[in-house]
């Protein structure tokens, strides 16, 4: 029996596109923040005599696709490890799952270091974000502690995350909507992809984009980074808009979260905005200034205090032994 905790990461350079569906090898390089909220805690046990893998999340049992996706990431695993046995997977998740808060990066990392140890793999860190970048994309980046680049790589060996060094960072989650998404990601990929005329522009702009952001960590440059952060996700968000038919994520209060971040800023507080695929906007600050800018959005925008969560820089996935609770 084998229990990994992962945690959510937010980009602030966004991976939005694949090259290669099946391995999951993105366009474009992007880079995030494992944050140390909403953990999941995956535990896992190979039974050489079940029929099939039996799947719960939160104690309920998985079906349909949800359950496929974790089987055919298993499948992964058990061919590389040479192991036919099926497994019993629970999954308890504290993150509201589908929501635009990063619950299948947490959910696939915590599971690949789960399994990679429960079926006998011994991978270090890369090989782990490759493995956990076979289930969902982002979920490579949250196998690494703090600020995580993923270089797109041109294969599955050369496509992986590692961290990165920079300032200290801190967030604070603006929850606008926490149900399921109407689009998942996934499908918005493609259709970007496949519809949208500003799909190529977005590509290349952001592989321009990740080298400055690289750049501005090298030099602790909080403002440039915080400036990159707010324009890379407008732009992921103006690709996403322009798809046939059209997604559209945000929402008047998403937006009014980007007028609020501008706000702060000319009231001398530095904080920017950005969203994944969803209405939940996400500000990034000065990891010293994440009491005050919650403090400062309540304000602002009146939203309750369980809707603003304070974040920091988190760990990357680990194993736990099984009888810790989750952190
Ligand atoms: C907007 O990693 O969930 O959060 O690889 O298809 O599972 P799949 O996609 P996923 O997409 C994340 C998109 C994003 C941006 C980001 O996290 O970089």
């Amino acid at each position: 029996m084998s229990t990994a905790v992962a945690h959510p990461n937010i980009a602030l350079i966004k991976y939005w596109g694949k090259r290669d569906e099946d391995l999951i090898l993105p366009c474009t390089g992007s880079l995030s923040l494992t944050l140390d909220v909403f953990p999941t805690t995956t535990t896992l046990t190979a039974d050489a005599d079940a029929a099939a893998d039996a799947i719960t999340f939160d104690g309920a049992v998985a079906t349909g696709s949800a359950a496929r996706r974790i089987t055919a990431f298993l499948d992964l695993v058990r061919a590389q490890a040479g192991i036919t046995a099926r497994a019993r997977v629970d999954t308890r998740n504290s993150v509201p799952t589908g929501a635009g808060l990063a619950s299948s990066a947490s959910g696939f990392a915590a599971l690949a270091v789960a399994a990679a140890d429960a079926y006998g793999l011994a991978l270090d860190e890369r090989d782990l974000s490759r493995l956990a970048r076979r289930g969902s994309g982002s979920a490579c980046r949250s196998v690494i502690s703090g600020t995580a680049v993923w270089y797109a790589g041109t294969d599955d060996a050369t496509s992986f995350a590692e961290p990165v060094a920079g300032p200290a960072l801190g967030m604070v989650i603006a929850v606008v909507d926490a149900g399921t998404k109407a689009v998942s990601s996934r499908e918005a990929m493609r259709r970007t992809r496949d519809t949208s005329p500003y799909a190529d522009a977005w590509a290349t702009a952001t592989a321009a984009d990740l080298d400055e952001m690289l750049a501005a960590f090298g030099r602790a440059d909080v403002t440039a980074i915080g400036e990159l952060t707010e324009s890379n996700a407008l732009r992921m968000h103006a690709a996403i808009m322009a798809s046939r038919p059209p997604i559209r994520y945000l929402t008047p209060q998403s937006i009014a979260l980007f007028d609020a971040a501008a706000a702060l800023r000319a009231d001398g507080l530095d904080a920017w905005a950005t969203a994944d695929a969803g209405p939940n906007v996400v500000l990034l600050c000065r990891d010293g200034d994440v009491a005050a800018v919650r403090d400062a959005l309540r304000e602002r925008t009146g939203l309750p205090a369980d809707r603003l969560i304070a974040a920091h820089a988190g760990p990357g996935a680990r194993l736990v032994p099984a009888s810790d609770p989750a952190p």
